[in-house]
């Protein structure tokens, strides 16, 4: 059995608990049920040194309090909606703006912020439920939502699910922020990131997208092949000067599960091969991060101590029918999948 352990309250009192899952020599997932988020993840590297890869906060307080989605899994609607605004089957939506005037990540109490339900939990598997009522946040239908969790040798596998009673938007990611070379080592400047994608979405500067897509060929969004993140963040290009960085939707090439991106870790040697069956891969080199949010070793995390590749639909999709249909409705079954492998 997978054990379960106490992780303190959130600030307005409801318990979170830690589940473990894995182990020496395979990975280790720590997983709470505040968010269903990924809070660390412990991996050998090439030099047999095993090493905590995923970001996170010390105490569920920190998550509540922290407005960067370090592990979180991500509803009810990833990534921004153009100033919360959208028409379904003709009726006006209205959602609440949190980003720079747009609706970021599901609203101000995403699923981020929620208790999920643990319904089943093994020596390798967690499944996690969510009911998010009608109305929640603005949305409308009552959605309920599955987050299963197996974690092997050498990889973690996300299956997500969703389905509702009335016709509504569903956008769902995994938030997990990477560095490789395991807490205390810095940036991610010197990881190498791969992106098999050969167009991207440019965006304005609050990250909604400007027409549709565009070819990454002669911009910095050209990641076919393996390139030193920080070499690619201080480039001048207009793009990435408002984002301070990669703030960017790439669309990965081909359809269904396929490999979407590999970064690789300088020091520990260890190399993260991503695959999803998503069409947009948002790429975010951790640019907000200032040196306030608390990191489990008892320091801050800094611009771009971690790297999130975050697999979804394109942005702002429910006013963008050419990008993506986000639309889901009673008796459509919502499904996301996502694989991190480590190696070397
Ligand atoms: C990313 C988003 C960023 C930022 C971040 C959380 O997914 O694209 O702009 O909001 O989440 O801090």
């Amino acid at each position: 059995m997978t054990t379960r352990h106490p992780f303190g309250t959130t600030p307005d009192g409801r318990a979170v608990s830690r589940l473990v899952l894995g182990g020496e020599p395979g990975l280790e997932l720590h997983l709470l049920d505040l968010g269903a988020t990924i809070h660390r993840l412990r991996v050998t590297g090439a030099d047999g040194v095993r090493r905590g890869v995923a970001r996170g906060h010390p105490a569920a307080a920190d998550y509540v309090a922290s407005d960067a989605y370090l592990g979180a899994t991500v509803g009810r609607y990833a990534n921004r909606i153009r100033a919360g605004r959208f028409e379904l089957d003709g009726a006006a939506v209205q959602v609440p703006p949190n980003d720079r005037g747009n609706a970021l990540h599901g609203g101000p109490e995403g699923f981020d912020a929620r208790v999920w339900n643990v319904v089943e939990a093994t020596d390798d598997t967690a499944v996690l439920t969510l009911t998010s009522p009608d109305g929640d946040q603005g949305f409308p239908g009552q959605v309920e939502v599955t987050a299963r969790f197996v974690v092997g040798t050498d990889a973690l596998d996300l299956e997500l699910t969703a389905s509702t009673d009335a016709a509504t938007v569903v956008n769902l990611t995994q938030h997990v922020y990477l560095n490789l070379d395991g807490e205390g080592s810095g940036t991610v400047d010197d990881h190498e990131l791969q992106v098999l994608a050969s167009r991207y979405v440019p965006v304005d500067a609050t990250g909604i997208p400007l027409d549709g897509y565009a070819p990454v060929d002669g911009t910095p969004f050209d990641l076919r092949t393996p390139r030193r993140v920080g070499d690619v963040v201080r480039q001048g290009h207009e793009q990435l000067v408002p984002a301070q960085g990669l703030d960017h939707d790439l669309v990965p090439d081909g359809s269904g599960v396929r490999e979407v991106a590999r970064l690789r870790g300088p020091v520990s040697g260890t190399v993260l091969t991503l695959s999803t069956d998503q069409p947009g891969l948002q790429v975010y080199t951790g640019n907000f991060l200032d040196g306030t949010l608390p990191s489990p070793s008892g320091g801050r995390y800094r611009q771009g101590d971690g790297i999130a590749l975050e697999p979804q639909l394109h942005p702002d999709s429910p006013n963008r029918p050419a990008l993506a249909d986000p639309v889901l409705r009673p008796g459509e079954t919502y499904r996301w999948r996502a694989v991190w492998r480590f190696g070397s």
